[in-house]
């Protein structure tokens, strides 16, 4: 389990603006948050239409505890002002920034998007999925923590990288592993949340179950999602497993023993556990208490 906020975004479920039903279906689901997407998933002509059943959509629509996540185009296109404006009128929890590549576009995003009526308490969400971006990963976040609307989160792209790079995304990801790992760090330095990128063969249960294990144990604090399928598995990989919460319940019960009052270290049949393993059970069994 990771040591970043204790907002649940285990399952993170894209869908597009522009498929009503698929919008109507993704609140059934179960997900910590639904992106409805304005941007790649959305032809170009079909954008304006989009927006328009975006805003009629949202203002129906909303469940407490998922949140809502509008996923914008890139700054440097005619429709960021367009979706920005859409982002005002529909008032989500979060807009999601495409293609950051440097701190400065973020500070202008910020601006633009205060000038043209969204809230300063949506949160800013940032793609990851360039290799300027990764790059620059921690002037960015360093950046968006000082912005109004503020940074919370990250997502990584897996797809824009693939193809901007020529990396493999396969085999384990082993190629793609340096570049992830340090994403994972930078948000755990800067204490925003960290989220996987996407799993495209949505048949392939088994693979989707493989990586999503994988990128839990990688300290991602959830996985985006493409479709109803993988909503389930996700939250099951990113909650804590009954093993690891009988483990936290033993460790909470040793330090609580008025003899390791003053202990920092004790022996736990024959493992030593310290009072940061204490720190982290009792957050673990925080996450739990929500998840159960
Ligand atoms: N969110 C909510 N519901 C979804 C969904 C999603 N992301 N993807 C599919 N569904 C729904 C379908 O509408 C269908 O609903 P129905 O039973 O009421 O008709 C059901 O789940 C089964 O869908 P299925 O037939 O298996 O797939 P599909 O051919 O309808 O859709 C995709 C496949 C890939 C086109 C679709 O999953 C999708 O658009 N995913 C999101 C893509 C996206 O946003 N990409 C950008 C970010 S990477
Ligand atoms: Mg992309």
């Amino acid at each position: 389990m990771s040591a970043s906020p204790l907002r649940l975004r285990r399952s993170v479920l894209y869908v597009p603006a522009s498929n009503a039903r698929a919008m109507a279906k993704a609140w059934t689901l179960g997900a910590d948050a639904i992106v409805f997407d304005l941007e790649d998933a959305v032809a170009p002509t079909a954008k304006a239409d989009a927006r328009a059943a975006l805003a009629t959509h949202l203002a129906e629509h909303r469940l407490p505890g998922t949140e809502a996540v509008i996923r914008v185009n890139a700054l440097n296109t005619a429709d960021i002002e367009p979706d920005l404006e859409a982002v005002a009128r529909c008032q989500p929890d979060a807009m999601l920034v495409p293609k950051v590549n440097r701190a400065e576009q973020l500070q202008d995003f910020a601006r633009r998007a205060a000038r043209l009526g969204v809230p300063a308490l949506t949160q800013l969400w940032a793609m990851v999925e360039t290799a300027a971006g990764i790059a620059a990963l921690d002037s960015i976040v360093q950046a968006g923590a000082g912005l109004q609307p503020q940074l919370t989160c990250l997502v990584v792209g897996t797809n824009d990288i693939a193809k901007e790079t020529g990396v493999c995304a396969g085999d384990g990801r082993i190629y793609l592993m340096p570049w992830l790992m340090n994403i994972v760090l930078v948000a755990k330095r800067r204490g925003v949340s960290v989220l996987d990128g996407v799993w495209n063969n949505f048949r392939d249960q088994p693979g989707f179950e493989l990586e999503t294990a994988q990128s839990m144990k990688m300290g991602f604090d959830g996985k985006t999602l493409i479709h109803p399928s993988q909503v389930e598995p996700a939250n099951r990989h990113f909650s804590p497993s009954p093993e690891a919460v009988e483990e936290a319940h033993r460790i909470v019960a040793v330090f609580s023993d008025p003899q390791h009052a003053a202990s920092n270290v004790v022996n736990l049949d024959g493992r030593m556990v310290e009072r940061l393993h204490f720190e982290q059970a009792l957050r673990l069994l925080a996450i739990h208490a929500r998840t159960a």
